[in-house]
């Protein structure tokens, strides 16, 4: 038999049985594309099934982007959730498996953990305010990964989130290419919304670009935000801008005031995202807290920094020469987050 050069974007059962009995016959099958090396299915796991970690499962799954296993202490609300999603697939056409459980043992065998468990901000609460509250909670869950997926990356997305993805980075042991919080992807597209809406161009024209910690020390980069290439700065007058940069840092609190919870669409895009990204090795080069040594001048602390995504998880941070009235707030950031680490480090945790 020949030779089948094979090239394409979706990957079923169908077609992983039809290629594995065209190979058994003989036929060489070369692949096109890093999606298609891996013939099995990607598999995501997502704790909590709150409204962050439901919506998550459920893009996943419109997108048939992997088998979902969605994890929550009151199993029935995992149950009922996956079986929700997976009544909606043969309508949208996507095969893949969605289940939910209360046990850790489903997580086995995880591409990627994403982690949304724990109590949320009520209006009038900083981010911070969630930090003794929470990290009991994902202390427990750090460690039920390392047991259960020690093998995968691990997505971070409880507050305040700087501290909790350095208490899963501490608790698993997982070296710091596999422990990553979604953030700045979040408040980077909350940043690019309010300037279109600012200078009426389409969001798909605005390069934003948000460092820093995901609370109130986030860093808009404006001279690094750019539209078409031309930097907001430019285009924007300072009073407008410092009103969109605060809106910005306030863009979670703006949600919980008008609805009474917290966000939960962009937030889960935001993550998707970034599980896109890794899957598929493409290397997109986006703001997420990891775990620097040296980068940036910055040593031993989570910060938001713009990270190429890969099959490893972080491949890289991406070097950018910030001013020195950028750097003293990424520095400012990083001495906030780094008395909220020292909190977590005195914390007895279960
Ligand atoms: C927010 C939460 C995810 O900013 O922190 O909406």
């Amino acid at each position: 038999m020949g030779q089948l050069f094979v090239c394409w974007t979706g990957l079923g059962h169908g077609d992983c049985s039809a290629m594995q009995q065209l190979a058994a016959q003989g036929l060489r099958i070369l692949e096109s594309n890093p999606f298609t090396v891996d013939w099995m299915r990607r598999k995501v796991s997502v704790i909590g099934a709150g409204k962050v970690g439901s919506t998550i499962a459920h893009l996943l799954a419109l997108k048939g982007m992997a088998n979902v296993v969605l994890v929550n202490r009151t199993v029935g609300i995992a149950q009922g959730i996956a079986l929700d999603i997976a009544e909606a697939l043969p309508v949208e056409m996507s095969d893949v498996e969605v289940v939910g459980t209360g046990d850790y043992a489903a997580i086995a065998g995880s591409d990627i953990v994403v982690v949304t468990a724990g109590a949320q901000r009520k209006e009038g609460m900083s981010r911070d305010d969630l930090l003794k509250v929470n990290a009991d909670i994902i202390s427990s869950i750090a460690a039920e990964i390392k047991k259960h997926a020690p093998e995968s990356k691990v997505i971070v997305i409880t507050n305040p989130l700087d501290a909790m993805v350095y208490l899963v980075k501490k608790v698993t042991g997982f070296d710091r290419d596999r422990v990553i919080g979604m953030a700045g992807i979040l408040d980077s597209s909350r940043f690019s919304s309010f300037i279109a809406e600012e200078v009426g161009v389409s969001v798909k024209d605005i390069h934003p670009l948000v460092l820093g910690s995901h609370g109130d020390t986030m860093v808009p980069l404006t001279r690094f935000t750019t539209i078409s290439g031309k930097p907001v700065s430019d285009i924007v007058d300072k009073a407008k801008l410092d009103k969109i940069i605060e809106r910005t840092r306030n863009g979670g609190a703006e949600i919980i005031k008008l609805e009474g919870s917290s966000a939960f669409y962009a937030p889960a895009s935001s993550v998707v995202r970034m599980i896109d990204s890794i899957l598929n090795d493409r290397k997109d080069v986006v703001p997420c807290s990891v775990y620097v040594d040296g980068e940036y001048g910055l040593e031993g602390v989570f910060i938001g920094l713009p990270v190429a995504l890969g099959s490893k998880g972080v491949d890289r941070i991406v070097d950018l020469k910030l001013d020195e009235s950028e750097m003293k707030m990424l520095s400012d950031s990083a001495a906030k987050i780094k008395s909220l680490m020292q909190q977590v480090d005195a914390m007895q945790l279960k």
